[in-house]
Parts: C-alpha cells; structure tokens; sequence
C-alpha cells in the first residue's frame, strides 16, 4: 500500500506486472508516463527506469509479480507474427502504452538497481546518473510497458465447467496469470457452476480476491483482499455446502487474479505471520484441533 511516489527503479532481472487493486497512479517511465488504476495490469519490461507516482487521496494498493524473464500474452493467443488471434480475451485495442516522452530535466538523479546476486539472492545497485533518465525526446521500437484492464478481459464460458486456462491472461517463465472476472456460469440445465475439487499436479496455486462475491469460498474466511496459497498436491474445492448453493446460479461477480507457479513457492517470514491457521480446516466443518483456534482443546 502506497501513498507516497516511489523512488526511481528498474528491474534488471526480469519483467514485473502489477496489478492495482484499488487507488490510482501514474507510472513515469523513461518511455513515458501511464496513468493506471483499480483492476488495471501494468506490465513493465526487464530494465524499465520507473517510479510510481499515486494519485487522489485513497492508498494505492497493488500485487505485484516479479518475473526471472519476460512476461507476454499467452502464446497460443498470437499468430506466427505476434498478432493477437480473433479467439484471444483481449487484443491490441485494450493495450494502454505512453504516448508521448515525459521530457523530465534534472542532474544527480538516483536509481535503483534490482539485479541478480550471488545464487538466487536479489542485489540492488544505488545509480546515481548526472541527467535525468526521462529527459528523453523520443523513441523507436516495440517494447514498451503498458496497462490492460482487468475489466477488458472477455470471459470464456461453456455450457459445463470451462478448464483453468480459459482464464489465463499472461504468461511468464514457470508461471501463468488468470483472471477470474463476472460472468455466465456454466448453461447446461444441470451444470454444477461450482469448480470441482481437485490437487493441482505441476503448479502452487495462488490467488488473489480483489472484489465481488467468491461463491465458492464462502465460509472460509476469504475476503476482498485475501490471498490463498494451495501448493501442488493440496486437495481443494469449494468450501462444504458451496457447491449445492451454486445450483441454478445464472452468473458470478467475483473478480480475482491467480498465479499458478510451475516450480514450488517459498514462504517468506511475512507470509506466515499473517497466515490465517484456520483456513485449511474450513474443509472439515470444524476448527483447527490443536493451536490458537480450537475449539475442541
Ligand atoms: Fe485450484
């Protein structure tokens, strides 16, 4: 959560996307500027000199995904020259890129470095260059950050239950982004518009609710703002009695972005301090047997 503009920055060791929960801001870049705001992706290439600037009084609350390389479109949406495919959820129309350089003029300007260190740790590097990086007066090529709308993203639905990747909205080196977005449930006179119970076989399954009515979490604690970790191997669905209140539901509101990881996550310590030890346990209909939260001693 942010109030006040970061300091410059670029990333050296691969894409980032962030996606802005709620507030607005314009992202300066040595391309230009954007202005972005609640449900819009930003995605900002490898080496983009940065900062975020918000806007308006509320906080600016984003999720922000590094990548270890680039972050595009999924491939199989984009024809052999990179065009996007009249199937594909979006399309060039709903890319939002700079449109004219920001022309910032100063001396002794600060950036910071995000490289990669020694093993997997991240280093950072203090520049100090003598004239603004933004006093730039033009440029060429196809690689620039821009913005997408979640809310631009067209959902794909079927008469039964539509498989995870119709969601997909990127993709990067080892993992995916979906957007869950309001839409039609599933038609079939006796779909269960519910997901299914499953345990993922190849990915960790992250996902982040940024607005609506979760139908299928229901009772578990989810809210706007939460975010779920089930890792490979992990069985989960709906919570009990979700999939039965989901008969004969026409559509959903909910929004959410997920990121499935096709190597394993590591938790850092922040993680697990706000970890809510209740939630694997709202499977079972009772609380968790032993810790803070039982009610069973
Ligand atoms: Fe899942």
């Amino acid at each position: 959560m942010a109030t006040q503009p970061s300091p410059l920055y670029r990333n050296a060791v691969g894409d980032e996307c962030v996606y802005v929960e709620s507030g607005a801001a314009i992202v300066e870049t040595v391309f230009g500027a954007l202005a972005v705001g609640a449900g819009d992706y930003v995605v900002l290439p490898a080496s983009t000199t940065h900062r975020w600037v918000p806007q308006g009084g509320e906080p600016l609350r984003t999720l922000v995904i590094e990548a270890s390389g680039h972050i595009g479109p999924p491939r199989r949406y984009l024809s052999p020259r990179g065009q996007f495919l009249e199937h594909a959820p979006y399309c060039e129309r709903d890319l939002r890129g700079p449109v004219e350089p920001l022309e910032v003029t100063g001396s002794d300007v600060e950036v910071l470095v995000q490289h990669r260190g020694t093993g997997s740790a991240t280093a950072w590097t203090r520049y100090v260059y003598a004239d603004h990086p933004f006093d730039v007066v033009g440029w060429d090529g196809c690689l620039y950050p821009y913005a997408f709308a979640i809310h631009d993203f067209e959902p794909i639905t079927g008469r039964l239950h539509q498989p995870p990747p119709v969601h997909q909205t990127f993709e990067g080196p080892s993992f995916v982004v979906c957007s869950f977005v309001p839409r039609l449930f599933d038609y079939h006179p006796q779909g269960i518009p519910a997901p299914d119970n499953h345990a993922n076989v190849d990915s960790d399954e992250v996902i982040f609710y940024t607005g609506g009515d979760f139908m299928s979490r229901k009772g578990a604690g989810i809210e706007q703002g939460s975010i779920s970790l089930h890792p490979s191997g992990f069985t989960h669905g709906p919570q009990p009695g979700s999939v039965e209140a989901s008969i004969g539901t026409a559509a959903t509101d909910e929004l959410a972005v997920m990121v499935d990881t096709f190597r394993p996550l590591d938790l850092l310590d922040d993680a697990t301090a706000c970890e809510d030890t209740s939630y694997a346990w709202t499977w079972a209909g009772r609380s968790l047997p032993d810790g803070p939260d039982s009610t069973t001693g």
